[in-house]
């Protein structure tokens, strides 16, 4: 039997983990911890609520004395940390809260581990190990090297991440490897950086088995609708304009959020201790591009099977590129993000299996076909942030 506690699994990343690893595994546990902030949504882990093999627990990473209860009283094994404020914007306007949660809630997590897998004659209890779920962007901006994406340049490590795929592309020539050194620039990057130093501090000092994992952009069921893609396929359905900063060429690396989860449960796992693992879809795309990607995909649905106009409320020809608004730009954003995950697929075997017009085109109806969960996710918080964010933009 394996205990997992798993932080922030009422989020996206997280409620998608729980669900790929109760799904895989028969002989676990898992332990859920979550503040359930406005990002938090119990109806993400409904199902898995009723679960015999789930508890859960609405707290604080940052709760000392509950963090250190729940280790005691639950032989855990993996501690996988998703727990954090996890948008740049909120952190443009309160970097203060992204600090506390995401580096002090990281150290006490790290810290009450410490304590409770210390064996008695010293050194660690087997087979324990904390992974922190990072992002790209600690490693800063990449430059473009073009408008329009080339395809990947094949060397043999790559080769072993893409398999067969020819549908992988890039707008550079360079990309982020582990030993790229960190730059992060945004108030939430720089907290998510430190995070990553306090927990290799922890594994060169304590000798704490850790593993960090850093990936891409992730896409998929469950996203809160205040990122890029479930806000315009929210906006879209109600035929509102779809704000996109500048001139939408800020590029990302999309990573299909099921991909990811597996190659976290592979680098618990697999992975060697002490290790950090890029995990990314080896998929660029612009901004300005997505969002008509996403137009395209959704018109065509409408149009191909009507019983989903019901959804609309606006007229199916109102769909189109004139919903497009560019507001203003977001401070110091990051121009592109690039990700080679060529050591997780040498080491551990991991690839990025669904290509982007699968995951976006499953993304789109998995929106369309649970509008009660987005109602309950798009609480008043939400639109109060809205309208905070885009309203005079
Ligand atoms: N979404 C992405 O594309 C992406 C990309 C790279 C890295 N990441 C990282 O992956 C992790 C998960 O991201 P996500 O998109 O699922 O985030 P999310 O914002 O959807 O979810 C965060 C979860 O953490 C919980 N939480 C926040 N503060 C907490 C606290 N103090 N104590 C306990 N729980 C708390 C929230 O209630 C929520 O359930 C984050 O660490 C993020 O930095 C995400």
């Amino acid at each position: 039997m394996t205990t997992y506690l798993v932080t922030g699994a009422a989020g996206f990343i997280g409620c998608n983990f729980v669900k790929y690893i109760l799904g895989r595994h028969s002989d676990i546990k898992v332990v859920i911890l979550d503040a359930l902030t406005y990002a938090g949504n119990l109806a993400s882990i409904a199902d898995e609520l009723h679960d015999a093999r789930v508890t859960f627990v609405r707290g604080d990473v940052g709760d000392r004395a509950l963090v250190a209860k729940l280790l005691a009283e639950h032989d855990v094994d993996y501690i996988v940390n998703f727990a954090a404020e996890s948008h740049v914007d909120r952190s443009i306007t309160n970097p203060r809260l992204f600090l506390e949660t995401n580096i002090l809630g990281t150290q006490n997590l790290l810290d009450c581990a410490r304590h409770a897998w210390t064996a008695d004659g010293g050194g660690y209890l087997p087979g324990k190990k904390y992974l922190q779920i990072s992002t790209d962007e600690v490693y800063g901006s990449l430059p473009k090297t073009w408008d329009e994406p080339h395809p990947l340049p094949v060397t043999d490590d790559i080769r072993r991440v893409i398999g067969s795929r020819s549908d992988m592309k890039t707008y550079g020539d360079r990309f982020f490897t582990e030993q790229t050194p960190l730059a992060p620039r945004s108030p939430y990057s720089a907290s998510k950086t430190s995070a990553d130093l306090i927990t290799m501090a922890y594994h060169a000092t304590y000798g704490m088995p850790v593993n960090i994992t850093r990936c891409s952009n992730n896409y998929g069921p469950y996203h809160f609708p205040e990122k890029l893609i479930p806000l315009i396929i929210n906006n879209i359905l109600q035929g509102k304009k779809l704000p996109v900063y500048g001139r939408g060429e800020n590029v990302r690396d999309w990573l299909y959020v099921e991909d990811h989860c597996k190659g976290i449960d592979m680098v618990l796992r697999g992975g060697r201790v002490g290790e950090v693992y890029n995990i990314g879809g080896f998929n660029e795309e612009s901004n300005i591009n997505i969002v008509r990607q996403v137009i395209a995909i959704i018109a065509r649905i409408m149009r191909d099977e009507p019983h989903y106009q019901q959804l609309l409320s606006c007229p199916l020809e109102a769909i189109n590129d004139g919903l497009i608004q560019h507001v203003a730009d977001r401070p110091g954003h990051d121009m592109r993000y690039a990700i080679d995950p060529s050591k997780i697929a040498r080491e551990l075997g991991w690839y990025p299996e669904t290509p982007f017009s699968v995951g976006i085109e499953k993304t789109i109806r998995w929106n369309l076909d649970h509008r009660d969960w987005v109602k309950s996710v798009t609480t008043g918080d939400y639109q109060r942030y809205y309208d905070e964010m885009y309203k005079n933009r």
